[in-house]
């Protein structure tokens, strides 16, 4: 099929148009690379020997988001573009919705312009909010808790209303939970820009030498170690994630959401631990004060894309630690 992929460039974007590709798919890429670089384009190339389409343009450019998907022939979107730092969107609101909402409703106009009605939608934990119960299904109460998790949640209400209003629509909304690893080569991985926030990142630049060491937010939550536990997902099983997704979907119409994680939980000691193992190198630590807003402990059911799309997490915790560590030691050169 013709699938595009919005914001294709980024993490999670980058590994799942290989596997896509791999698939037999034709994939075609629209990013306007704010948080990318146009050399993965190279990378993902050189790991599929495929060609990979590539427009850089921006989301909210109705016009030419129209012209893309008229011109490719595209049958499916998958909608991964998108501002995501938590912390950001509270200090910059009106980019986070201009960005994100608006150029979610451009993308919606685009294809329904263009009378493609098939879309994968990349939601996210943070839409649940505060836990009532553990783990997190699908019909758990929605209550994010800043800026970023409720444009994922307009989003989510906006796509429910179209589908609602015209039933040739046929849409999955994926809440990932915590994204992590590597493509297997090495070739490509989590890259962020600046200064990183999540734990694996962080973790990342302190392996390397890029970062004196890791600041623990917390060590006196009611854990086992004390320290947050999250769902920390293989971004190889999001990417495969994406594939059952897109077969099942385009026979199933309406709007359906889906956990996407792996149903287990680690905790930042654990994560540490098994870090420090497959790389021999130690990770220095300090155990600061909790970040405001951090939840002690959430996890995933994932029985529901199980069940109906067939899907569930392969990849464990070593893998995550061995393939991202692969990337690091990577000298980023093609
Ligand atoms: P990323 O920043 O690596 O990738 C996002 C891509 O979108 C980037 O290449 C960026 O250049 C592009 N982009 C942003 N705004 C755009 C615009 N207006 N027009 C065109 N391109 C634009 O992020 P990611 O981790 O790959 O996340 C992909 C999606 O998954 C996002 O929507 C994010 O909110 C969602 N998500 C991510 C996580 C996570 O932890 N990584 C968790 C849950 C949900
Ligand atoms: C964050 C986002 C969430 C997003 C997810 C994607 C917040 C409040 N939530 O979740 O919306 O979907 O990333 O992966 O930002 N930690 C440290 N030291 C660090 C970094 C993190 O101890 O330097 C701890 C945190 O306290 C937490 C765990 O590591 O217990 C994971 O943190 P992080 O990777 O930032 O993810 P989340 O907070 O779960």
């Amino acid at each position: 099929m013709n699938i595009l992929l919005t914001g294709g460039m980024g993490y999670i974007g980058s590994h799942t148009a290989i596997l896509l590709s791999e698939a037999g798919h034709q994939v075609h890429i629209y990013d306007n690379l704010c948080n990318s670089n146009i050399d993965t384009l190279n990378r993902i190339k050189k790991i599929t020997s495929k060609d990979i389409a590539f427009t850089n343009g921006d989301i909210r450019d109705t016009e030419k988001l129209f012209n893309t998907l008229v011109n490719e022939k595209i049958e499916i979107v998958i909608h991964l573009a998108g501002l995501k730092a938590v912390g950001e969107s509270s200090q910059k609101p009106i980019e986070y919705y201009a960005n994100n909402v608006q150029g979610s409703i451009s993308l919606l106009q685009a294809m329904q312009s263009a009378n493609i009605k098939t879309l994968v939608f990349s939601s996210s934990a943070t839409v649940y909010g505060n836990p009532v119960y553990l783990p997190y299904d699908e019909d758990h109460p929605t209550a994010p808790t800043n800026p970023y998790g409720r444009n994922k949640l307009q989003i989510e209400e906006m796509l429910h209303d179209l589908a609602v209003s015209d039933k040739a629509w046929s849409i999955a909304c994926l809440r990932y939970f915590n994204p992590v690893g590597a493509h297997e080569s090495g070739l490509i991985g989590e890259d962020p820009n600046g200064i990183p926030n999540n734990l694996m990142p962080v973790i990342g630049q302190v392996v390397s030498g890029k970062l004196p060491l890791l600041n623990i937010f917390g060590d006196d939550y009611d854990t086992p170690d004390g320290t947050g536990k999250r769902d920390y997902i293989h971004v190889m099983d999001l990417a495969e994630g994406h594939l059952a997704a897109l077969n099942w979907i385009k026979n199933n119409p309406r709007l359906h959401i889906f956990n996407i994680g792996s149903g287990k939980s680690y905790s930042v000691l654990e994560i540490i631990h098994c870090f420090e193992q497959v790389s021999s190198h130690s990770i220095p630590y300090q155990v600061v004060n909790r970040r405001p807003g951090d939840l002690p402990e959430y996890y995933a059911s994932a029985d529901k894309a199980k069940t109906v799309l067939g899907w569930e997490a392969k990849r464990g915790l070593s893998d995550i630690c061995n393939d991202s560590w692969r990337w690091i030691k990577n000298p980023k050169i093609i």
